[in-house]
């Protein structure tokens, strides 16, 4: 079945002249009179099998213009209704996208948490800005993803110059000189967690994380129900988000399959939603992009190459790190690559069922894989900092399951081409939890988490294949 793309309902009797007589519509009674009535099991099963009689199927090429196709059906006859669907995995990992994606509403909110923060933290810090980043705003983000936010200090040094010189300015600002700047995002972050503590009524559970490499505050802001993570002195991870914002726009493939392989990984325990010695989304999402640029032709560029199309306002070197890229996205040629998602979504998996994880690391900068540089089971390095590894925190016993669930996972895509009649058929196959789902239990946390909920997902596959099956109309 898979390939039908293209129904037509006419309104005459299927048939291949060029004649289609248009019945009158008759209202049933109860429409006429105003009055709802259910349509009886035998009617509803009589009007769908004349509705099929009325109607054909068309397979069309992938990129066929739709709109021309209509124009040049309606040479043959008048066409009631017509419906465009993909072909079924494809279709499917568009749908997850439609469903689990952040809505305008969601994006909204959490600018405004960070508007509300900002108005609290410029009672000590006039010039602050915070802003959000990570899945928030980098187009992967699920409904109900963490809220990433950086506090963007400036120079405060600097600042300190800039105030006493604004003799008009009617406040005048001074903060004390900081030894280096982890000490001052370390005092910054725990003086907004005591104000966030024991002013503000909106924010809860706070705690602070203030001697991780990158220090953090965690927060839940309760009107919203958004658990937060603000930092200070992380610029490059802003850029971080600007780049795979652009990769998420440079191809229309590139967001399901990310979706697909996120939400594959949650439903089979291998990532948390805290942190531990498992894979995150962000070193899975790497994993999507990195494989994209292996496929033949890639899919998407490398970063190098989106470096090179800059233009010169879109030069940005932070903390002596390089992090530009192209803003104007329309300079970036189109992959000629054709593949279906169905084809990349099983790539995926044959690519890192086998991937020598043990000799390479993967790098999304130069596209190329390269020697390890570092003894951890995994290393992804940062696109930007080199010298740091995104996967670190991923122990062996975690890389070994990734592997083996990708062998599971591509050993089922393959198996669901050959059954005709597959019951839990398409991604549903990839949510169901594998056999070696519980062998994370003894990493720590894991262990204490309650199952993942994958039963939305179930839900909405299994009316996904409902549709299929018995209303392809309603598609
Ligand atoms: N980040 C990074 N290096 C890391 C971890 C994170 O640069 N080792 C940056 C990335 O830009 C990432 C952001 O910090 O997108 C937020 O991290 P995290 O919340 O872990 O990932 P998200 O992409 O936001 O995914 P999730 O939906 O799981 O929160
Ligand atoms: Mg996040």
């Amino acid at each position: 079945a898979c390939g039908f793309r293209f129904r037509v309902f006419s309104d005459g009797k299927r048939c291949s002249t060029s004649k289609v007589v248009r019945k009158p519509e008759v209202l049933p009674e109860s429409k006429r009179q105003g009055t709802c009535q259910r349509k009886t099991f035998v009617q509803e099963q009589a009007d769908r099998l004349e509705q099929a009689n009325n109607s054909i199927l068309i397979k069309c090429p992938q990129k066929v213009n739709q709109h021309q196709l209509l124009k040049s059906l309606e040479r043959h006859g008048n066409i009631a209704h017509y419906h465009f669907f993909e072909p079924f995995v494809d279709g499917q990992l568009e749908g997850l996208v439609q469903h689990m994606q952040l809505t305008e509403e969601d994006i909204r909110l959490r600018f405004l948490v960070c508007s509300l923060l900002q108005d609290l933290c410029t009672a000590i810090l006039p010039s602050v800005q915070i802003q959000p980043f990570g899945s928030s705003v980098n187009l992967f983000g699920r409904v109900g993803c963490d809220l990433d936010m950086f506090l963007d200090l400036g120079n405060l040094n600097i600042e300190r110059k800039r105030t006493r010189v604004q003799r008009d300015s009617s406040l005048e600002f001074q903060v004390k000189m900081f030894r280096c700047e982890r000490v001052a995002t370390q005092t910054i972050l725990s003086v907004v967690g005591n104000l966030l503590q024991h002013i503000s009524p909106s924010f809860d559970s706070i705690q602070k994380v203030l001697n991780a490499r990158c220090p953090v505050l965690r927060f839940c802001h309760s009107p919203s129900n958004l658990n937060c993570d603000l930092t200070a002195s992380n610029r490059i991870a802003l850029c971080m988000s600007e780049t795979l914002n652009a990769f998420a726009q440079v191809d229309a493939r590139v967001r399901p399959l990310v979706f697909a392989i996120r939400c594959w990984a949650r439903a089979q325990n291998l990532t948390s939603t805290v942190s531990g010695a498992w894979i995150t989304n962000f070193s899975l999402t790497l994993l999507v992009l990195f494989f994209l640029q292996q496929c033949s032709p890639s899919v998407i560029p490398t970063i190098s190459h989106l470096r090179k199309l800059a233009d010169r306002i879109d030069h940005r070197v932070i903390d002596s790190v390089n992090c530009t890229i192209v803003s104007d996205l329309s300079k970036i040629t189109p992959s000629n690559n054709k593949q279906s998602l169905e084809d990349l979504l099983h790539g995926f998996f044959d690519f890192y069922g086998s991937f020598p994880f043990q000799k390479k690391s993967i790098n999304i900068r130069t596209g190329q894989v390269q020697r390890r540089s570092d003894d951890s089971p995994m290393e992804i390095i940062n696109p930007f900092e080199e010298n740091l590894n995104v996967s670190k925190n991923v122990n062996k016993r975690q890389l070994l399951h990734f592997v083996e669930l990708s062998q599971n996972a591509s050993l089922k895509l393959e198996k669901q081409h050959q059954l005709s009649s597959n019951q839990s058929w398409g991604l549903m196959t990839l949510l169901q939890h594998g056999p070696t789902q519980q062998a994370r239990a003894t990493d720590g946390a894991a262990s204490i988490h309650p199952t993942p909920k994958v039963e939305r997902f179930t839900d909405l596959f299994h009316s996904l294949w409902s549709t299929k099956q018995g209303n392809p109309e309603a598609k």
